[in-house]
């Protein structure tokens, strides 16, 4: 069986942005990883208007476009790891629009989070692990919070991440757990495809 593929979403998209900084350490530390492949996927690129369809895509095909790209662009993914920038408590509009703009190809699949602010994107990231379990994925434990002093520090250039131990410690874990419940759940998913196909025949 091919390798996990992982996704590093990108999830807040605002011209200033603090989110390639994460993404970019992040990425580099899961690339690392000899059991997985890694690919960025940038919420900028996926232009989604507001959810405006008849139903979720799990009742209803989408009509838009870009929707319906992203919907192929999820499936091609064993799991994920999403930038978790925090937007009054709670995860961007923009990635819970791209989460909602797709359905079945985000199930049974783990899900990961590098959040970042004043309690290192905790709020968020629980709001997170409650949609995720809503979608039939398997939020995983370990997280990266990227909290007030760290954030601001690296935001102003006086540190880097990856002299952070404690968030290099961090993201090791997180993607030492994406990568287990990608390679088990990519599994589990092949072997109830091949259990359908034998049923249907
Ligand atoms: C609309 C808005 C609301 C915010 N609310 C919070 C918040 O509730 N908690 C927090 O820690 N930071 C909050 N912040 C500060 C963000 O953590 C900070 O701007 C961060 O850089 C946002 O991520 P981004 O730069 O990738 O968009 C907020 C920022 C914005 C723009």
């Amino acid at each position: 069986m091919s390798k996990p593929k992982i996704a590093i979403v990108v999830g807040s998209t605002r011209a200033a942005r603090f989110a390639d900084v994460p993404t970019q350490w992040i990425a580099k530390i899961a690339k690392s990883h000899a059991d997985i492949d890694v690919e960025i996927v940038d919420l900028r690129d996926w232009p989604l208007p507001f959810f405006d369809e008849v139903a979720s895509s799990a009742w209803a095909p989408s009509q838009n476009e870009v929707a319906q790209r992203w919907q192929k662009k999820v499936a091609e993914f064993d799991g994920f790891i999403f930038t978790a920038a925090e937007y009054n408590h709670a995860p961007t509009a923009v990635l819970k629009n791209a989460i909602d703009y797709a359905a079945n190809e985000w199930n049974k699949k783990p899900a990961g989070f590098v959040g970042y602010g004043s309690v290192g994107g905790s709020r968020a990231i629980e709001h997170l692990r409650l949609i995720a379990v809503e979608l039939q994925m398997a939020p995983v434990k370990s997280a990266v919070h990227i909290a007030w002093g760290d954030f601001l520090a690296v935001r102003q250039g006086e540190k880097k991440l990856e002299d952070l131990e404690h968030l290099n410690q961090s993201a090791a874990a997180l993607v030492n757990d994406v990568a287990w419940w990608a390679r088990v759940l990519k599994a589990a998913r092949a072997a109830d495809a091949i259990a359908g196909e034998a049923q249907a025949a």
